[in-house]
Parts: C-alpha cells; structure tokens; sequence
C-alpha cells in the first residue's frame, strides 16, 4: 500500500440526505467550504479520504468525487465502503456493483481500500472481496465493525485465496476504548494491519467546542447521541483544553495525539480548513504516559457510553 498519512480525513459529514452531513450532523457544507478542506489537506500532506457509499447515499462519494478529478490519481489514496443492508440482492453481484457505482462518483478506476462496512454477514459478503481483488480495482481490504472472532474469520478467508485483511476501521475514542479492551488492537499490531480509529472527537463532543451551553445543531443525529451527556465531559474536555493550552495546542489535536499514542490510524471528520491544519499539526504532539493514564482516568470516570447505534458490542 501507498505510505499512509499520519491521519486519515473521513467525508461522512460531507454529503446530504440519508445518513448523510446534514441529518448526522446537521451540516450544510458548501462546494467552496469541502475545496478549501480538500485543498488544504493535500497541501499539508493529509491525502488518505474516507467515505462510504451509504453517506448520504452516494452523495459524500459525489462531493468528494468532484475534487478528487482535481488532483493526480497517484497523489491520492481512497478509502470506501460496502455496506451490506444497501447490496442489491437482486443482483448476482452486489459487490461488485456498489464498487463501480463508487468508482463512478469518485471518477477513478481503482479503490485504495475498500472495506465491508459492518458484519452483517462475514460468511457471505467476506469472499465476495476476494474477485475485486484479483480485477486489481480494489488494492487492499479492510473489514469494519467486525469484533475480533469475525476480523479473524474474515481474515481466514481471504488468507485461503492468498490475500489478507489490510486495514480495520471501528470507533475507538478516549470514552469508547472496546476494540482496545477486546484485544483487536493487539491483534491488528501483531499481524501488520492498520487500526483505523473512526470517531475519536465523538463527533464533536470532545472537540471542546460543545458543552451545555453550546450544544450540538439541533435536529442532528449527533445532537440526540451526545447533547444530554455534554455536562458529564467537561472535565475531561477541560484536561484536554489544559494540556491542549500548554503546547498551543486544541482539545481536538489532544485527541488526536492521543490515538496516535496508542498506535491508531485516527480517521477524522473535518469540517473546516483549522481541522486539518489541526489534524496535520497533532501528529507531532507526544503526550507523557501520566497525560495518557490521567485522559483515560477522567475519561472512565465520565461514565458516558457512546458506542453507536449502529455497533454491535465488542465483547
Ligand atoms: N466505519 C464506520 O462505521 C464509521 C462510523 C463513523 C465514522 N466513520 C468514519 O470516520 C470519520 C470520522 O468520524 P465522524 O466525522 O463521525 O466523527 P469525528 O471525527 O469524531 O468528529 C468530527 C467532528 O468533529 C469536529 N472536529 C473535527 N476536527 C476538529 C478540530 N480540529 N477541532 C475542533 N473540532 C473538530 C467537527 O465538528 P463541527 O463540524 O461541528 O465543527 C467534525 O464534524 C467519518 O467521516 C467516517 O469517514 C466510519
């Protein structure tokens, strides 16, 4: 695989419409807003994008699509998803058909890293990767949400056609550590696949932008997951603002590093250009293990679950 980035930029909040930026999010990003992000974040070296045919249905594919044709395909490396409760079953190739109609909104020929977004059924849809890959339009695979029995079921299967499983992508956050307590990031450090941590900011709620009196757009998705716990974060927020403070740095950039520490792959949303220049900047920011022990301490303390609807538990 292309050397990977030190964080990878995810596009959820991008796109419109089912599970998409505005009804997650409550966000209604411009052309011009996504260029500047996009544009920056290649400048800065950011150049590993997220997305999923499912956001928005196709739509964060489609805005992210428009700048990708701006850009050498070399400079870029793509990441997207198969999600399974969208395939087709009418057709005798889901897969391959959601990839194409990925390939098409992004206007490339090949995906970097093309994932199972869920393990809905790791039997089924696991082989049907195993033809993407030998067609050389998908380079490597990675499966998501998977614990760690189906990451190594799905791990045995590909192995039997002489591939392997690149990449796994769950939430990991300070408040959401179960991939960690499962073992699966031991397990990915021990066999070379990359641990793509998604929703390390909690979409925003340990950003330190949100607290109780500056809650989350109204209406949005996140709003309804995390407003109503924003009051127990804030101490844990306002250690991630003190030691943010004492390196000039943000909350969101602690986070950042944090992950980075405990050797992830963060995958974060950005929004706007300070994020990626955050999200850049966070890489070089190494945090002591008495900061670390303490995020986890008032972390744990928190109390708040934030494990998403749409996950399964790890244990
Ligand atoms: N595989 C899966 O099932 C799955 C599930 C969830 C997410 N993901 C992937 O992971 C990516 C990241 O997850 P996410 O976007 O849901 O959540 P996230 O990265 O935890 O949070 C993103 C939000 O945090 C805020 N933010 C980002 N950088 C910031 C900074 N430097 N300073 C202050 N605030 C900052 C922004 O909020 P504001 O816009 O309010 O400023 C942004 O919308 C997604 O885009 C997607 O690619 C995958």
């Amino acid at each position: 695989m292309k050397t990977l980035p030190p964080v990878a930029l995810g596009t959820w909040s991008w796109g419109i419409g089912f599970a998409g930026g505005d009804t997650v999010f409550g966000n209604h990003l411009s052309e011009a807003q996504m260029a500047e992000v996009f544009t920056t974040a290649m400048s800065k070296g950011l150049n590993l994008w997220d997305t999923a045919a499912v956001y928005g249905m196709g739509s964060s594919e489609r805005a992210l699509g428009a700048l990708v044709r701006q850009f050498p395909r070399e400079e870029l490396i793509l990441s997207t998803k198969f999600t399974p409760q969208i395939a087709d079953e009418r057709s005798p190739q889901p897969v391959s058909d959601m990839l194409e109609a990925s390939l098409g909104r992004l206007g490339v020929e090949e995906i970097d890293l093309y994932w199972i977004h869920n393990p809905l059924d790791v039997e089924k849809w696991t082989p049907e990767l195993i033809p993407l890959l030998e067609s050389g339009k998908v380079k490597r695979v990675g499966v998501s949400n998977h614990n760690l029995a189906q990451i190594k079921r799905a791990n045995d299967i590909l192995n039997a056609s002489g591939y392997a499983i690149s990449a796994v992508q769950n939430h990991y956050s300070l408040l959401y550590r179960a991939s960690e307590e499962a073992g699966i990031l031991d397990y990915c450090r021990e066999n070379d696949i990359t641990f793509f941590a998604y929703m390390i900011l909690e979409q925003g709620a340990l950003s330190g932008r949100y607290d109780s009196n500056n809650p989350m757009p109204a209406g949005s998705g996140r709003a309804e997951s995390y407003n109503t716990v924003l009051p127990q974060l804030e101490k844990l927020t306002a250690a991630m603002k003190s030691m943010g403070a004492e390196r000039n740095a943000s909350a969101a950039q602690i986070a950042i590093a944090w992950a980075i520490a405990k050797g992830t792959l963060p995958l974060v949303g950005a929004t706007k250009v300070q994020h990626v220049l955050d999200a850049a900047d966070a890489a070089e920011i190494q945090l002591s293990n008495e900061e670390i022990i303490l995020l986890e301490r008032l972390a744990a303390e928190t109390g708040v679950d934030t494990r998403g609807a749409w996950e399964k538990p790890m244990l």
